[in-house]
């Protein structure tokens, strides 16, 4: 067992098909993973988020085909030209960046299969059956839809579309059957390890109908990592990619160095994000592959919807797949961050449109908070020369905003917690519109036509000031670019430190926000997009 003091909250991304370049379903993930990492960091506890690509098997060799160049070279120029940038584009702070063509993996991919071999749960066989290479996965009968079409009177996948292809290999098997009662056993006592519930409800009932056992490699593919007592045959590539979680943070590395002792931090992961496609490879093979290498499961498995296009999964190969930065150029990296994650109630599925991001920028980001921002910087700087003035004597009002903040951070943080980020980011919407508010009743402009109004005014300004500080601390997880401009307009991080530093636990504690600093009027926080449509 890792030692709860020292264990690091450990969190993945899916790692992604290097076949084709990023879309916004990739960025989605990486997003959610990106702000409930930084939520973490900003609970003050240790963090490592991971995420990668997934460069092997028969769907990239292909592409590479397509291309006319090597595998290796058609991974090395997707991956530095659109998956490593994408990275930055949609404004993620990734502790490592695995790539399954990496020393590291491959080496350790091997281990793990050798000691799953000597625990007796590898064995040889034929696989007879259908594959579905857009999925890289070996089909279940009851997992096919008859064709339609141009398909017709054949079998297709449900999620591409498209005929599976009859596979025959002698194969080396993975005995998922031994662990069928041990993984109902551990989910009934563990039911918070895959969520949301209807993930758990599904994965749960394809545990009961009975587990068989696996192909574990392929022999008619070359692309992948060989087997280390086979060197005829590949490792099946998600038993390959999977193991990204454990090779990436040191899984077989000596105990005594760096990588050993991250392990022994990061081990076990705390949340394995994905999306739903792929929620039985991590909720029923993933665990099974770890019981049979005596290793600990993750504690959380969630799986989020689909980003749909006309009602489907939004897809590069159904050519309906948006690139991020085609919506980042125009909104920032921050309202795209805010957008997804606020529109769509994580685990269920949405739809990406124009005009439903335009209205919500305009209201909440651009009128809302960029509003509230905008006039507290330029009336300190009107009414007290940008120097923040210190307030006594707060009344009922100041008190109720101050309640109303303490609530707020307590909701927060709990939805962050529990991954419910649309309810986490509309408390602290709802307290930008309170705030707003108060600026509206309290009418500083015209407690300052009158210099008998001075002790009141500076109360009022100091509070909507205090108010924006915290909004900027609960807000940077999600949109850290225009927290640390709002936290340098507030002249907060001289006496403060940086915002990232800030904690959630304190973030309510009420006049933090020194009198005298300096507060200045800057770039527009969210700036109005006149073509924004
Ligand atoms: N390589 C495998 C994953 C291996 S993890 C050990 C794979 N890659 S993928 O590129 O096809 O998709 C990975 C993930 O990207 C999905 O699980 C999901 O998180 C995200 N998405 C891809 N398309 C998506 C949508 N249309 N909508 C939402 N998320 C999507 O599967």
């Amino acid at each position: 067992m890792t030692d709860p003091a020292s264990k690091a909250f450990y969190l993945t991304t899916p790692i992604y098909y290097v076949n084709d370049a990023p879309h916004i379903g990739h960025a989605y993930t990486t997003t959610a993973g990106d702000v409930l990492t930084r939520w973490h960091r900003q609970r003050g506890e240790q963090v490592w988020f991971l995420t990668g690509v997934d460069e092997h098997g028969t769907k990239v060799q292909r592409a590479a085909e397509t291309g006319e160049v090597t595998p290796q070279q058609w991974v090395d120029r997707l991956v530095e030209e659109s998956w490593q940038p994408v990275l930055a584009t949609v404004d993620a702070a990734n502790d490592d960046f695995i790539r399954t063509t990496e020393p590291r993996h491959g080496e350790r991919v091997q281990r793990f299969w050798e000691v799953v071999r000597e625990n007796g749960y590898v064995y040889s066989s034929l696989y007879e059956g259908p594959y579905c290479v857009g999925c890289e996965e070996f089909k279940l009968p009851g997992d096919l839809l008859d064709g339609e079409g141009e398909y017709g009177g054949q079998k297709v996948c449900p999620v591409h579309g498209r005929p599976v292809e009859q596979l025959a290999e002698e194969n080396w098997f993975f005995r998922l059957s031994a662990f069928q009662d041990r993984l109902i056993a551990h989910y009934e006592a563990h039911p918070e390890a895959v969520q949301p519930r209807s993930a758990y409800n599904e994965v749960m009932s394809f545990i009961r109908q009975g587990l068989t056992d696996i192909s574990m490699s392929r022999s008619s593919v070359s692309w992948g990592i060989p087997l280390p007592w086979d060197n005829d045959q590949v490792i099946y590539v998600w038993f390959d990619a999977l193991l990204n979680y454990a090779t990436a943070v040191g899984y077989g590395a000596d105990p005594d160095s760096v990588d050993g002792r991250r392990f022994a931090e990061c081990w076990p992961p705390d949340v394995n994000l994905v999306g739903k496609d792929i929620l039985r490879f991590h909720a029923v093979y993933w665990p099974a592959m770890l019981m049979a290498a005596d290793l600990e499961l993750p504690r959380k498995v969630f799986a989020h919807g689909w980003l749909l296009v006309g009602g489907e999964k939004m897809s590069k190969s159904k050519l309906t797949g948006i690139a991020p930065e085609q919506i980042i150029d125009h909104f920032g990296s921050d309202a795209f961050r805010y957008y997804f994650l606020r529109a769509i109630q994580f685990g269920q599925d949405g739809s990406f449109s124009w005009e439903d991001m335009s209205a919500r920028y305009t209201a909440e980001l651009a009128n809302g908070l960029g509003n509230l921002a905008a006039r507290a910087t330029a009336m300190v700087g009107k009414y007290c020369d940008g120097s923040l003035p210190a307030a006594h004597d707060f009344t009922a009002a100041e008190h109720e905003i101050a309640a109303a903040l303490a609530e707020t951070a307590e909701v927060a943080d709990r939805a962050f917690g529990a991954i419910d980020f649309s309810v986490g980011i509309v408390a602290v919407k709802e307290f930008v519109d309170r705030v707003n508010g108060y600026v509206t009743e309290q009418e500083p402009w015209a407690l300052a036509k009158d210099e008998a109004n001075r002790a009141r005014l500076d109360v009022v300004l100091y509070t909507i000031c205090e108010s924006l500080r915290a909004i900027a601390v609960l807000y940077n997880p999600l949109m850290p670019k225009a927290m640390s401009s709002l936290w340098q307009q507030l002249g907060a991080g001289g006496e403060l430190g940086p915002i990232a530093d800030q904690r959630i636990a304190d973030v309510a504690r009420w006049g933090q926000l020194p009198p005298g600093t300096h507060v200045v009027k800057g770039e527009s926080l969210f700036p109005r997009l006149d073509d924004a449509s």
